[in-house]
């Protein structure tokens, strides 16, 4: 993996990007493939989109690799697509590490084999010194599962005595969430031309922009994520404030305004 230029010109980069990769399937039904090997080409646009992102600067890209829904997939494609997420990740674990790039997990994985949770033990340990680009991979996960998660360890905590219900404000849901600690996404980007979120992120998306591509995930290149995050640079985030209000915290008009 090697870096893609220095793109990291000013405050407006996004801290954290997040990726619905959708359209494996269509893009290989449109060759006569099967739906797997889109799975598997989709692998190279994961790759590519983390060289770009790395030579911007982001630090957070948080990527939605298999949701809590696909489990419901025909057993043989749920099969092949884990296989192939575990497998993929061990061998890209060396350039991660070599480009600097730390790898977390978000998800139930819980629900994956054993076999298979030892695989992403290994590679979150091989990557846990690195400094640069943090990649949240997104598996077995839907925010439903971690919305209602949160709930459940704050109706604990308020049993075991440790908080009252008072004390339940937006900042000890977002510490129950899988992404605490991390600043909310400033970017969605979904591919595959469908415009919904699937159950991705629904609290932590609150105020980020939104950007539909038509492509399918195979196609998409390290170019089009910049595409996109030069396209975000130009909105004015307004955050439910008036327009004249951003203009005067921020006279360039655009995303200097940081949550
Ligand atoms: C995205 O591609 C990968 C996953 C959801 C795991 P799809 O497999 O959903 O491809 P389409 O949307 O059917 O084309
Ligand atoms: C969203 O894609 C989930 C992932 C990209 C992992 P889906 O293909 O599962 O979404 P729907 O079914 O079209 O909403
Ligand atoms: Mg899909």
């Amino acid at each position: 993996m090697k870096s893609s230029g220095n793109h990291n010109t000013s405050c407006k980069v996004p801290a954290h990007v997040a990726v619905i990769m959708d359209g494996n399937g269509r893009w290989a039904k449109a060759r006569g493939y099967e739906r797997t090997a889109g799975h598997v080409a989709g692998v190279d646009a994961v790759r590519y989109v983390i060289e770009a992102a790395s030579g911007l600067g982001v630090k957070y890209l948080t990527l939605y690799a298999f949701s809590t829904e696909n489990w419901n997939r025909p057993a043989e494609e749920v099969e092949a697509l884990l296989h192939l997420i575990v497998v993929s990740l061990e061998r890209e674990t060396p350039d991660l590490v070599r480009n600097n790039v730390r790898l977390n997990v978000i998800g139930d994985i819980d629900r994956l084999t054993d076999e298979s949770r030892e695989s992403l033990r290994r590679s979150l340990d091989a990557t846990s010194r690195c400094t640069g680009l943090q990649v949240n991979l997104a598996l077995s996960y839907s925010s439903r599962w971690e919305i209602t998660r949160a709930a459940r360890r704050m109706a604990e905590m308020a049993l075991e005595g440790k908080i009252r219900p008072e004390d339940i404000d937006e900042n000890l849901v977002a510490s129950q969430m899988t992404t605490a600690s991390m600043p909310d996404p400033d970017l969605l980007i979904r591919t595959g031309g469908d415009s919904r979120i699937s159950n991705f992120l629904l609290w932590q998306i609150a105020y980020s922009e939104l950007y539909f591509s038509p492509k399918y995930w195979p196609e998409f290149t390290g170019d089009d994520f910049v595409a996109a995050v030069e396209e975000f640079t130009g909105r004015e985030r307004r955050f439910g404030m008036t327009s004249e209000q951003v203009s005067a915290c921020a006279p360039n008009n655009t995303n200097t305004l940081q949550q």
